[in-house]
């Protein structure tokens, strides 16, 4: 069954020099249990998608479905309740720099309201998934990048969360650290049964861990399927582009996100 389905999605947003038609006419469905990929060069509006699936960024039209409803019909509180079930993690991390790792992993629980005993019980057992309960009472200025990205998984985990979205939460790693985050996402896709999106202008990220994958290419959908299909034979100029640019020429995906409201 799809877990994510969104229909008709459009988001523009207005500059100083006009209008930036972010995304046009979006159609896509995720199934429960995928890894999903979302690739595209910079400015294709990934960062823009993925924020419209929680709705931190609300679409001009179209709908945003999380397991039949429809986001944009729910009310605040109604809608904050849905998005404690999607966990979202960044490229930068995002963490509370005057928090240990453990209250870091507490966080979201905490708005939760969640005991605090317990709270710290349940964050001791995510940060032991993310091989880090070693480190539960270190400050985040102590860890590596990839350590760093870690924590924010087992905080994202703490939201007990049925989707996680990824905004190139690989994109400041270096290849090595990568494969580990991936092979990390990977094991709580299969172990929790969490649905994954990532998006990423790396191909090798999608080609590592994803089943299907979409292919964004100035606001439009330019191509979906499997990694298979899409990689071995893709059909639009956009996709080849894609396939056939290398890594290093594709520049930063590199912004200022917003954290709010994401718990
Ligand atoms: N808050 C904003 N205000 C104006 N333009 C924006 C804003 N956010 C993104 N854009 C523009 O929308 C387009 C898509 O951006 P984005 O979704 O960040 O792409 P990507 O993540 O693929 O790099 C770009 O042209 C970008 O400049
Ligand atoms: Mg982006």
């Amino acid at each position: 069954m799809a877990i994510i389905e969104v229909e008709h999605l459009y988001k523009t947003y207005q500059s100083k020099t006009g209008e930036v038609q972010a995304l046009q006419d979006i159609n896509l469905s995720i199934e429960e249990g995928e890894i999903f990929g979302v690739i595209g060069l910079s400015g294709a509006g990934k960062s823009t998608f993925v924020r419209c699936l929680n709705l931190l960024e609300r679409p001009n039209s179209g709908k945003v479905l999380i397991d039949g409803r429809d986001l944009l019909e729910l009310s605040e509180r109604e809608l904050s309740l849905e998005r404690r079930h999607i966990g979202m993690i960044f490229q930068h991390f995002h963490l509370l720099m005057q928090r240990s790792v453990l209250r870091n992993v507490c966080y979201p629980m905490e708005i939760r309201k969640v005991e605090k005993k317990e709270a710290r019980q349940k964050a001791l057992e995510y940060l032991r998934t993310v091989g880090l309960e070693d480190k539960a009472r270190a400050y985040p200025v102590q860890l590596s990048g990839g350590q760093k990205q870690r924590v924010a998984i087992a905080r994202a985990l703490a939201c007990e969360p049925r989707i996680i979205l990824c905004d190139e939460a690989t994109s400041a790693l270096d290849p090595q650290t990568t494969r580990t985050i991936l092979a990390l996402l990977k094991e709580i896709n299969q172990l929790y049964g969490i649905t994954i999106v990532i998006i990423t202008h790396e191909m090798r990220v999608v080609e590592e861990i994803c089943t299907r994958v979409a292919v964004l290419d100035q606001g439009r959908l330019a191509e979906m399927g499997t990694v298979k299909e899409v990689f071995e034979n893709p059909k639009t100029p956009a996709a080849r582009r894609l396939l056939f640019t290398k890594d290093d020429d594709w520049g930063e995906a590199d912004k200022e996100e917003v954290e709010h409201g994401i718990f």
